[in-house]
């Protein structure tokens, strides 16, 4: 039903002069910056840079790759970590979609790990071609970065808005011997797990998948989230207990290719000591 009403939203709206403009929308990304202070960060962490590219669906919207090597001209980061949705239409080829990827991020300098989990839209041979092009992709496990002596472990979740399995619940609560010594974030393409996370004691959990709404009321309210849980995650900095999250609005879009009052983006989080 949602699927139909949409399809008959994306026909009339090309009807419309709207189409253009919504597209210009979608065009027009931006860089953001924040500032996370976390528990238990270790010193040698202070200051570690964060980028964060989520739903990219490039094929979808193939110009959106000029417009995401313009914000990204001149980023330098310690991390890339990339939330899910590399892919978009089920009718194209899932390599075309990481060839873009791989164009959009050719001016970045990422001194070390680049991560990735996969999100719904992402088949899971997705997972093969982005270890090809230099990508960790963390399905249910976690990684352990180390840095001057300090360790941050960052747990990468299997998609767990369609294919969510009990695999992802246990590789949130694997911290070793160490539960509340270590520092540890989540990647996970929705924020739906954000309670689980945060039980399982992580200090920050980075998501996508909700486009911030990608369609949204003046004032940047989402008219749709795509989440069945966890809604107060569904855009920018929020909190659940503990723990801290952020939710990009993703670089790229869904079909129909537009955007009203919430602009795409790629995200640079520096992470502090709380
Ligand atoms: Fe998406």
């Amino acid at each position: 039903m949602f699927n139909r009403l949409l399809a008959t939203f994306a026909l009339g709206l090309r009807l419309t002069p709207l189409q253009a403009r919504g597209r210009r929308n979608a065009l027009d990304l931006r860089r953001v910056e924040i500032e996370v202070a976390l528990p238990r960060l270790p010193p040698s962490f202070d200051g570690y840079r964060i980028l964060q590219i989520s739903d990219t669906h490039l094929d979808v919207l193939p110009e959106l790759v000029d417009a995401a090597r313009r914000v990204l001209a001149g980023v330098e980061v310690d991390l890339l970590a990339l939330t899910g949705d590399i892919h978009g239409s089920p009718s194209a080829p899932i390599a075309y979609s990481v060839d873009l990827l791989m164009q959009a991020l050719q001016d970045v300098r990422v001194h070390g790990p680049r991560l990735a989990v996969l999100g719904n839209h992402d088949p899971v041979e997705m997972a093969a071609l982005l270890e090809d092009s230099g990508f960790d992709v963390l399905v249910n496990r976690s990684r352990v970065l180390e840095r001057g002596g300090g360790r941050l472990r960052v747990t990468g979740l299997d998609d767990v808005h369609n294919f969510y399995t009990d695999a992802a619940r246990t590789a949130l609560n694997d911290y070793g011997d160490d539960r509340d010594g270590e520092c540890r974030i989540a990647l996970v393409h929705s924020a739906e797990m954000a309670d689980v996370a945060d039980e399982a004691g992580c200090a920050f959990y980075l998501s996508g998948h909700t486009h911030g709404g990608q369609i949204c009321l003046p004032g940047g309210k989402p008219v749709i989230t795509q989440l069945t849980r966890c809604r107060h995650a569904a855009a920018g900095l929020w909190r659940q207990g503990r723990m801290a999250g952020y939710t990009s609005a993703g670089l790229g879009v869904a079909e129909p290719a537009v955007r009203f009052n919430c602009r795409g983006e790629v995200t640079i989080i520096t992470l502090r000591r709380a």
